[in-house]
């Protein structure tokens, strides 16, 4: 909220001043003389005041300004000025009233000078990390968000979930956490003390799929080795089948074997094995439309759609970027990132997160390493946020040309750390080999130039 107090005694044009910024949402009061202007001044704290350098006596409208240098209370101040008092506006300004407008004001020209000071005030303004979240909004170490937030739901049918022990469906866009939520309700389970086993259906072949899942019979002419597969290794636990969505519809019906009888066969055997294993499956296609189009199984969707979970999206969740700021911050920078600029917070909510939670968490763990102070600014958000060619500590297309101004080789030996760490998605290894360094040397070199890795995300 940005607060605007306006002290003019011309009654007329204060309101018509209050109005015109009412309709551009900002919140507004009005004084019509120098007293009245600063009682409210104390009470209301505005984050800025405009002024007329003419109530009542010519120049209470610097008397003012001296009192709110004095109170210590931060304010921008805009003053109106008659031209014939272009003198006094000059003084005005050396008390640091930085800018002041002329009679007649042009409503135009006040809104356009207002909103170039709230931007500048909340480029300056710095949130509070903790303060961003209003009560504890996670749950065993999963973000659950804002009381408003549509994942309340999904954990209130959680619950029910977790105590079912049947098939789960979890549906989902790209990164929004559906692999966090099957482990949760395994976790959380009956089944807890026994494996749960993934296995993404999308990486692996359908033969190699097929022989991942039901294992594969010894073969002696082939020197084949007998391997039991997932579903054996998990008897008693959960099989999470992820992305079942690109499943050939012959590994699907086999599936749909295990769930109606619980038992199947080993790739190239004939003895029948029989499981106790909870599926839970997860996608991001749209089911309907690949049942319609003949690609997945109907009955073998009805089976999984029994206990079914959406997960919103980030954009369906806006309320709940704070949450994950904190979160992300605090799980990967401890508490050495205290805070966040008001406009880098904006750039984060009015982003779209195509990639989601994990999206977020990336560029998040991408600042933690850029950022030099304890506060996470624009600089160090990527371009897809801030719209901006390029950071300035991220110059991605640096010409290693010497350029005529010269260059701190300090700072290019960090920018080119920074960039190799991020490519690597933090292996120092890996870095290490890009920058032609030895891994040690790598460590050295982060450690003198301060920069901060996220901690291991396989904690
Ligand atoms: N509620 C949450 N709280 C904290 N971290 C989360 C949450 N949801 C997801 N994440 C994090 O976001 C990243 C993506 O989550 P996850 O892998 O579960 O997504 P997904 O839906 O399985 O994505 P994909 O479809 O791409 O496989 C992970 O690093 C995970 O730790
Ligand atoms: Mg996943």
């Amino acid at each position: 909220m940005y607060k605007i107090l306006i002290i003019e005694d011309e009654k007329k044009l204060a309101l018509l001043m209050k109005e015109q910024l009412e309709d551009n949402g900002y919140t507004v009061d009005i004084a019509f003389s120098e007293i009245q202007g600063w009682e409210k001044f104390l009470s209301f704290k505005p984050n800025l005041v405009i002024t007329d350098m003419k109530i009542e006596y010519p120049d209470s409208g610097i008397n003012i300004l001296k009192k709110i240098k004095d109170s210590g209370l931060h304010s921008d101040v805009i003053i109106i000025t008659a031209y014939a008092s272009l003198e006094v506006a000059v003084e005005a300004m050396k008390l640091g009233a930085f800018e002041y407008l002329t009679k007649p004001i042009r409503i135009e020209n006040l809104l356009n000078l207002v909103q170039k000071l709230q931007s500048r005030f909340e480029k300056m303004e710095i949130v509070n990390i903790d303060n961003l979240v209003k009560e504890k909004g996670t749950f065993d170490n999963i973000v659950v968000g804002a009381p408003t937030s549509p994942m309340r739901r999904v954990y209130e049918m959680l619950a029910r979930i977790i105590a079912s022990d049947g098939t789960v469906l979890i549906r989902g866009e790209s990164g929004t956490g559906k692999e966090v939520i099957a482990k949760a309700i395994h976790k959380h389970s009956s089944r807890s003390n026994f494996p749960f086993i993934q296995v993404n259906c999308a990486a692996l072949v359908e033969t190699l799929l097929e022989s991942e899942l039901f294992g594969i019979e010894e073969r002696i002419a082939t020197g084949v080795k007998a391997r039991p597969g997932i579903f054996e290794r998990a008897n008693g636990g959960t099989v999470f089948l992820d992305e079942i969505g690109d499943m050939s519809l012959a590994t699907q019906t086999k599936i749909l074997r295990v769930l109606q009888e619980k038992s199947f066969e080993r790739v190239g055997g004939n003895k029948t094995i029989n499981v106790d294993v909870r599926i839970i499956a997860a996608s991001n296609r749209d089911f309907e439309e690949e049942v319609k189009k003949g690609r997945f199984r109907e009955d073998l969707y009805y089976r999984l759609n029994v206990l079914r979970i959406t997960l919103p999206t980030l954009r369906e969740r806006k309320d709940d970027i704070p949450y994950f700021i904190q979160f992300f911050l605090n799980k990967y920078s401890g508490l050495k990132i205290t805070g966040i600029t008001k406009s880098a917070l904006k750039k984060m909510i009015d982003y779209d997160w195509p990639g989601n939670i994990r999206e977020l968490e990336n560029v998040i763990m991408r600042a933690i390493a850029l950022v030099r102070g304890n506060v996470i600014t624009e600089d160090e958000l990527p371009r897809e946020l801030t719209g901006k060619p390029t950071g300035r500590r991220t110059n991605e297309d640096i010409q290693l040309r010497l350029p005529d101004e010269g260059v701190s080789l300090d700072e290019l030996e960090r920018m080119m750390i920074i960039q190799a760490l991020d490519r690597t998605n933090y292996n120092q290894t890996k870095a290490a080999k890009l920058l032609g360094i030895s891994r040690r040397r790598l460590s050295y070199k982060i450690e003198k130039h301060n920069i901060i890795l996220p901690f291991s995300k396989n904690e």
